[in-house]
């Protein structure tokens, strides 16, 4: 049960606690690539893992209101370690956005730095250069045989495109994004709000072949953050292009989570798994919804706005009181995340981007409205 309540003082307490626990772990995690957390210990990925950003993105949003020279060393030399895998190609695929927006873009947008730029356009031009033209989507994955497959999570990419069109004065990137995100709208989300994790097409005609369940439960699943991607997805969409579509999608989607959500418990893995004693959580995907919900409600009018930053604090609320940890013992901010459950990899542990979007919603409790992304 929760207690709390959420005002000025809960907000400012808590990102507090944020800031003092990063301060704390990032001495011990410094500019490596920190994904999951095993026995209390974030463990480093290479330096092609597609989460590469969220931690320097951590960074970042706490750097912009301290100005700390440490935070700022660490996602500087997280980004110039990347430079390999950007520089290598072959092991880029969609999540570029991910991985570049927050930390390139986030580092030209707080200080200027033109090689970051470079990178944010480098990052942009592949991701624009995966784009199908005959099934009007951006490919994900480099797999065999997977030529034509888009998945729902590719919505958190798209902002690097608009970010690209906006810094060059080129709308070629943004008529990618806006192609890809009304295939997206017609193919992955469905009436009710819940939405496909992998759609395929056949690469050369473009035609739908079939969904595919993916990290969901089945193909007629609800996974949970695929559900997250979709809700902040279409929004950010809505906010750079400012196509009513993506708002009336987002909200749609977000009323899906709403009416999904568990009023005391971060919601399980998949909105349509069976419920059983070993059923996993996932609070990243709590986490992004509730940044996602908090966008929407600065999107809509002023009396329905409610609706959204109600449902965000709520969820803010049960993450903070019953699933954060403040401790020594775990360098995770949010427990009980799920990469994979499907491939039973990492269930119930901390995630890095759990974190960055648990931090990222804090931060516009806050007042916080420039994004990275
Ligand atoms: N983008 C992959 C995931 O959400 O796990």
């Amino acid at each position: 049960m929760t207690t709390g309540v959420v005002n000025e003082a809960w907000v400012k307490d808590v990102w507090g606690k944020i800031v003092a626990k990063v301060e704390r772990t990032s001495k011990r995690i410094g500019d490596s690539f920190p994904y999951a957390s095993v026995n209390g210990t974030y463990y480093s990925e290479s330096n092609d893992w597609w989460t590469n950003g969220f931690w320097p993105g951590l960074l970042w949003l706490i750097y912009k209101e301290n100005e700390h020279a440490d935070f700022r060393n660490i996602a500087v030399s997280v980004e110039n370690q990347m430079d390999e895998t950007l520089l290598g190609y072959e092991k880029l695929h969609h999540d570029v956005g991910f991985m570049w927006s927050l930390t390139s873009v986030a580092q030209y947008k707080l200080l200027g730095t033109e090689a970051s730029k470079i990178r944010g356009l480098m990052a942009a031009s592949h991701l624009a250069g995966r784009f199908n033209l005959k099934g009007q989507f951006i490919r994900a994955w480099n797999g065999e045989n997977q030529q034509g497959w888009a998945i729902i999570d590719c919505l958190l990419n798209l902002p690097l495109l608009y970010w690209a069109s906006e810094t060059t004065n080129d709308p070629r990137f943004r008529h990618i994004a806006v192609a890809h995100a009304d295939t997206v709208l017609r193919e992955f989300i469905r009436p009710d709000g819940s939405s496909h994790h992998i759609v395929c097409f056949d690469p050369e005609t473009g035609e739908r072949i079939e969904a595919r369940g993916g990290q969901g439960y089945s193909q007629d699943s609800a996974w949970a953050r695929g559900t997250s991607w979709a809700l902040y997805g279409m929004v950010l969409s809505y906010k750079y292009t400012g196509h009513q579509r993506y708002l009336d999608a987002a909200k749609r989607v977000a009323h899906f989570y709403i009416a999904n959500m568990p009023a005391d418990a971060a919601p399980y893995w998949d909105f349509r798994a069976p419920v059983e004693p070993e059923t996993a959580f996932d609070t990243s995907a709590a986490a992004c919804a509730a940044t996602g919900l908090l966008e929407i409600s600065r999107a809509v009018p002023e009396s329905e706005a409610y609706i959204y930053s109600e449902a965000a604090k709520r969820i803010l609320l049960v993450l903070t009181e019953q699933y954060v940890s403040w401790g020594e013992d775990e360098e995770g901010i949010l427990t009980m995340a799920t990469a994979n459950f499907p491939k039973r990899a990492y269930v119930n542990v901390p995630i890095i981007y759990g974190d960055y979007y648990y931090a990222e919603a804090i931060a516009k409790l806050r007042g916080r409205t420039e994004l990275f992304w």
